[in-house]
């Protein structure tokens, strides 16, 4: 079977200076906020034009602490897409937060910004934007909008850490850096992967940044003085070294991702029954998944069994609306994220793909008579 992701060929290309990362952190045996977190915070604060960094444990937490810095009271609504991975919404309900989900742009699969508009109320205080798939939901209109009604932005970038937003004036600014805060995951498949659980928040705001840094460490500014209700979530020091190792490469790995996407686009572009994914003019694209869209009628099983004879995966990023899950039910409607859930799938895409195994993936999808 292909591989979805290839983290072995990844690390062989890497090994001296991950081991070498990891070797440093067991001498020196700062495991837990050690020298190699700080450097690493210091280094994707570099990156992203100098936002601040606060690593934590994951992107979920990165979420949950985000919207609890912020001081949401139970029962303020924040309004975040209704086609995501379920993090986004699950740490809104955990908080007792009300999640309001909108539906999604049809081509780019980022919030649509109408349906934003049209669901917020007196109740609102927040919104959530999910850089779905590798692109930037569209950040300038969505921070005006937000600015007009009061409310906090908080980005969810766990699937984009590396694309830029490019403003009205074609500047490119990094995404998660854009709105109030930004969230991101370091899960190991995800673009800036490291060999565990991680994440990071990112504000440009200090004071902000001070309280995240509270909120992950117990809600203590002092130790032992916990002036608020906090969570203990750290990103440990070897998942830094990893991460140090891998961050000077992330720039390559998405150029090699996007290549990758291109080389699928023009494949499969005269395919009648396959619509390719394609990039906003407001953001680069940096493919954390290549997803397609199915022509309706099109048995996404008969496709599945197809390219398993192939030892070709087909995974479905996502199957379910976060309003039709049993746990986030919500009346509304949503057409076009019904319409994703039913037809979108997504083939192998990481920054190692070769041209021959492209070329067997194509050969099998192309074979595939619906
Ligand atoms: C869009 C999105 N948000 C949040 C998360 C949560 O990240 P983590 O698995 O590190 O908690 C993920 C991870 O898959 C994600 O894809």
């Amino acid at each position: 079977m292909i591989p979805m992701v290839d983290l072995k060929s990844q690390y062989a290309e890497i090994k001296e200076e991950i081991d070498r990362g990891i070797r440093e952190v067991i001498d020196n045996t700062a495991f837990i906020n050690g020298p190699a977190v700080k450097a690493f915070a210091s280094e994707l604060s570099h990156y992203l034009g100098g936002a601040h960094v606060i690593p934590c444990a994951n992107g979920t937490d990165a979420l949950q602490i985000a919207m609890m810095a912020l001081n949401l009271q139970p029962g303020d609504e924040v309004i975040t897409a209704n086609f995501t991975y379920v993090a986004t919404a699950e740490v809104i309900a955990l908080l007792q937060l009300k999640p309001v989900l909108v539906d999604v742009h049809p081509e780019y699969f980022t919030l649509d910004l109408e349906a934003v508009e049209a669901a917020i109320t007196s109740r609102t205080r927040a919104v959530v934007p999910v850089h779905l798939f590798g692109q930037c939901a569209d950040m300038g209109p969505l921070m005006k909008l937000a600015e007009r009604h009061g409310l906090a932005v908080i980005e969810d970038t766990a699937q984009a850490i590396g694309a830029d937003y490019l403003d009205a004036e074609g500047q490119a600014r990094k995404a998660g850096s854009l709105g109030t805060i930004g969230c991101t995951s370091f899960f190991p498949s995800k673009n800036l992967g490291c060999y565990g659980d991680g994440g990071a928040l990112f504000t440009h705001n200090a004071e902000l940044a001070h309280t995240l840094q509270m909120v992950c460490n117990h809600g203590q500014r002092i130790q032992y003085y916990h002036d608020e209700v906090g969570v203990n979530s750290r990103l440990d020091s070897i998942q830094a070294a990893i991460l140090r190792a891998k961050l000077p490469h992330l720039d390559r790995y998405n150029r090699s991702r996007n290549e990758a996407a291109m080389y699928y686009n023009r494949a499969f572009s005269g395919v009648d029954w396959l619509t390719c994914p394609s990039t906003a003019p407001w953001s680069t694209h940096v493919f954390h998944q290549y997803t397609l869209q199915l022509a309706s009628g099109i048995s996404r099983e008969q496709l599945r069994d197809h390219l398993s004879h192939w030892g070709i995966p087909l995974m479905i990023y996502y199957p379910v609306p976060l309003n039709e899950q049993k746990a986030y039910k919500q009346a509304g409607e949503y057409p076009v994220t019904r319409r994703l859930c039913d037809t979108v799938f997504s083939l192998p895409m990481h920054s190692e793909l070769t041209t021959d195994i492209q070329n067997r993936i194509i050969e099998g999808v192309c074979s595939f008579k619906p």
